[in-house]
């Protein structure tokens, strides 16, 4: 039943009962002896005033509670009654409702105000500050030459340290790019490989890895904390105890990186209504992000198909095959989660927000220009020509013998250039200005 029904049927009852009521007592009085009501009311005239007096209880109380029902629950029974008659005549003259997008066109949207966080690590004040320390501190290094804001600037950069690899202890150069801790907290995949799965659990990788931090043993790490003094007071505030240990590092070191969000994009602006935020170049590189298939992969509004937000296709295939010698590079070497032996490397879909700053790119820095690294995508990812690289259509293969034609669409230099523009929209307003500096 229509729940804005149930006052009337209410009402309804009471009524029912009022008027049952009156009839009984009226019937009572009819077959009680004569003479009991002073004898003025016997025969047919008792059974006339008894119809009457019924008749009328239950006429007034109909008309109580139609009053009832106006007075006091229009908005719910009467309202919905009139209101789409009304609704139909006042936008006889308004312009028809744009067409519903096809499913499988995007939708673009910011990023959620709510950072997704675990339920067992819920965030505190307390908690970030102490994630913001131990980001800072030394102490976590072996030789405590490092911190993890030595690799990953969060006052000065945009969360990366711009070298090709990153160095780690002892000078140390490990083998993959340093990727920006800026949003990773809508990642639901981390490391270029997305070998870890919630920033908890990739916390205390780099302060063990003997080519980053290289700290011999979390034990350690717990010794050297527990032996300044400014430390367990520290815990106790963010966690209720003293107690310290690996997993509330990594739990304050997650809480910490999930306040390293930017949501303050041309981009973010533009979607939230402000047409002006892109340039015309910008708006076109946007639809051939969505139209060549870039938004596949880079989906979502953290542009990675392994986030927590938006649709999820977290890994791809680096289809190095379809570049030519000088383009693949390096890139091949490494395989990322791919197998060993397999011809082509397999990673993890990363994000695009700020991208523009955080060159060089891909997992092992090897290309050093974002306009080169939209050329390869196009061409690796999406089988696109793309004119003005000195290629003709067809792509050869030695390490796989095999030969191929590119069957996409075919970008010209200014679809390259537009394509780069979209990207520098993504770059976060504070980020920016700091990088200026
Ligand atoms: C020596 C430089 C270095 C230090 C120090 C370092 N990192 Fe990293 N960080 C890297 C590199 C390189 C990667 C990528 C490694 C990979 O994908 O295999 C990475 C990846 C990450 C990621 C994943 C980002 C993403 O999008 O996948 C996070 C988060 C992160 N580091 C946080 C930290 C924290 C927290 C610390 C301190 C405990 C730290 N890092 C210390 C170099 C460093
Ligand atoms: C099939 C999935 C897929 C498609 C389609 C795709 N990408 Fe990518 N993209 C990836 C993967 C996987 C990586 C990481 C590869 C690596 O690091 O070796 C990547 C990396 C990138 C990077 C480097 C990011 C960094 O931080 O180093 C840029 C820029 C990029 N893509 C832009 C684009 C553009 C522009 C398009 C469309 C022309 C596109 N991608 C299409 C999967 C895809």
């Amino acid at each position: 039943m229509h729940a804005d029904l149930a006052p009337i049927l209410v009402i309804g009852i009471l009524v029912a009962l009022a008027a049952f009521t009156a009839l009984t007592l009226l019937v009572r009085r009819d077959l009680a002896p004569a003479g009991s009501w002073g004898g003025v009311l016997d025969g047919g005239g008792r059974w006339f005033l008894g119809a009457a007096l019924g008749l009328g209880v239950i006429a007034f109380s109909i008309k109580l509670a139609i009053l009832a029902t106006l007075a006091n629950f229009p908005a719910q029974t009467i309202a919905p009654l009139i209101a789409p008659r009304a609704q139909v005549a006042e936008d006889f003259d308004a312009p028809p409702p744009p067409n519903p997008p096809p499913s499988s066109t995007p939708t673009w949207r910011g990023l959620p105000a709510l950072v997704p966080t675990p339920v067992d690590n819920p965030g505190n004040a307390a908690k970030l500050a102490l994630g913001r320390r131990l980001f800072h501190d030394t102490k976590l290094s072996q030789d405590g030459s490092l911190s993890c804001a030595s690799c990953h600037d969060v006052s000065k950069g945009a969360g990366h340290d711009g070298r090709v690899t990153a160095q780690g202890i002892n000078g140390q150069i490990g083998s993959r790019n340093t990727p920006t801790v800026y949003n990773a907290a809508y990642q639901a995949r981390l490391f270029w490989d997305g070998r870890a799965a919630s920033l908890e659990e990739q916390a205390l990788g780099p302060i063990l890895n003997p080519l980053e931090m290289g700290l011999a043993s979390l034990d350690l790490m717990e010794q050297r904390l527990a032996a300044d003094p400014t430390y367990p007071p520290a815990f106790a505030a963010a966690f209720g105890s003293a107690a310290i240990s690996a997993n509330r590092v990594a739990q304050a070191l997650a809480t910490f990186e999930r306040s390293l969000v930017t949501n303050d994009s041309p981009y973010d602006r533009f979607v939230a209504g402000d047409e002006r935020a892109l340039s015309p170049g910008q708006q076109r590189g946007m639809w051939l992000f969505q139209d060549l298939g870039c938004a596949t992969c880079h989906s979502g509004p953290n542009f990675s198909g392994a986030s927590l937000v938006g649709p999820k296709n977290p890994f791809a295939v680096l289809r190095t095959s379809r570049l030519s010698a000088d383009q693949r590079g390096t890139l091949a070497a490494d395989k990322g989660r791919g197998a060993p032996s397999s011809a082509e490397g397999v990673w993890r879909v990363p994000s695009l927000r700020n991208v523009a700053l955080t060159a060089p790119y891909f997992h092992n820095g090897s290309v050093a220009s974002l306009d080169q690294a939209v050329r390869i995508m196009a061409q690796a990812q999406l089988g696109a020509k793309v004119e003005g690289h000195g290629h003709e259509d067809l792509w050869w293969s030695a390490e796989q013998s095999r030969l191929g034609r590119y069957v996409g669409k075919t970008l010209s230099p200014r679809d390259v250039d537009d394509l780069v523009s979209f990207l520098q929209s993504l770059t976060s307003d504070t980020l920016a200005r700091r990088a200026a500096l």
